[in-house]
């Protein structure tokens, strides 16, 4: 007995490897489940969820939107405009006024600090939908494309090359729970988050490398993954990271590089002649819309964990 606390999604922290892998499992199943029809699977029924977007979006608004949809639950889309997140609203009396409304808030924020802060007065659970420090959605439907696809394993040598940004540091967080080789090739004074590199590094799970040659980091790699070079707020700094990550791009001599076998990835929007060459992003060896399509799957399973645990726990007996 006692209270239940409720469970967030903010990061990986709170997760271990064992647990990944079960929400893997699961994200398949649910997979399946759409693929065959799916009309009677409806674990959130009578639920709803507010989704708070302070910057844009294309695949977390749909996916999750029409994730929510299909599970049987209602998404209320709030602009971050309109809510005035910390200044017509306080960020905690948001948190105590959904929480009256609605069964989860998903919001895509600035600060990390205000997501915590949104955690911390919400009665509900708070799903990151990005912020400037991390996009763990993304990393999660990122090695579940992996994992399912058979290329996930100890040995796994994914090279991110680019920028250490928030979607890097999912991937560094990732590498404190899940064993496989990280590397990350960025400019000097592009380096990643330090508090999340010491913390992963501790868990001493992962190998984790962080280069400044990128040709020489996609040595023999299994992935090679990018993202933008100018992430949503940093719009003024375009001309220098221009400079800067230049030679940071996944082209056709960087695939070379890496093993034959080697898949590509990118979480989107992509700018074809800027991080990534049109010829990797459209040619055989990418995964990116595969990689796009599982952030549906993954969401919709991480939901049900989180909303309806009893449904959750229910396939894990079973299977
Ligand atoms: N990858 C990703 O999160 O895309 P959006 O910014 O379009 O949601
Ligand atoms: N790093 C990028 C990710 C976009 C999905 C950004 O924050 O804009």
């Amino acid at each position: 007995s006692g209270q239940k606390t409720k469970r967030d999604f903010l990061g990986f922290s709170h997760l271990n490897a064992a647990k990944v892998i079960e929400l893997f499992d699961y994200s398949h199943h649910i997979k399946k489940i759409r693929q065959e029809g799916g009309q009677d699977f409806r674990p959130l029924r009578g639920k709803t969820v507010a989704m708070i977007f302070n910057k844009p979006s294309l695949r977390t608004r749909v996916s999750f939107e029409v994730g929510i949809h299909e599970l049987g639950g209602y998404a209320v889309n709030l602009e971050g405009k309109s809510v005035g997140v910390g200044s017509r609203e306080s960020v905690e009396d948001i948190g105590l006024l959904l929480s009256r409304f609605n069964d989860a808030i998903v919001a895509r924020l600035h600060e990390h600090s205000v997501i915590e802060g949104l955690a911390k007065s919400a009665t509900i659970p708070v799903v990151n939908a990005l912020t400037d420090l991390s996009h763990p959605c993304q990393i999660l439907a990122d090695a579940f494309t992996l994992y399912e696809k058979g290329l996930w394993n100890e040995g796994t040598k994914v090279v991110f090359v680019g920028d250490g940004n928030n979607v890097a540091n999912s991937w560094i967080e990732l590498a404190g729970l899940l064993p496989f080789h990280f590397v990350l090739a960025c400019p000097e004074g592009y380096t990643p988050d330090e508090g999340l590199l010491a913390e992963a590094r501790a868990k001493g799970v992962s190998t984790i490398d962080i280069m400044h040659d990128p040709m020489e980091a996609a040595k023999d790699a299994d992935v090679l993954y990018t993202d933008v070079w100018t992430s949503m707020g940093q719009e003024e700094e375009q001309k220098a990271r221009l400079d800067a990550f230049r030679p940071f791009q996944i082209n056709a001599a960087m695939m070379k590089e890496a093993k034959p076998t080697a898949v590509a990835m990118h979480c989107m929007p992509a700018h074809r002649g800027e991080e990534i060459s049109a010829e990797v992003m459209d040619g055989p060896q990418a995964i990116v819309m595969d990689e796009a399509e599982n952030r549906l799957h993954v969401q919709k399973a991480l939901l049900v964990k989180l909303l309806n645990h009893d449904e959750y726990r229910k396939f894990h007996l079973t299977h």
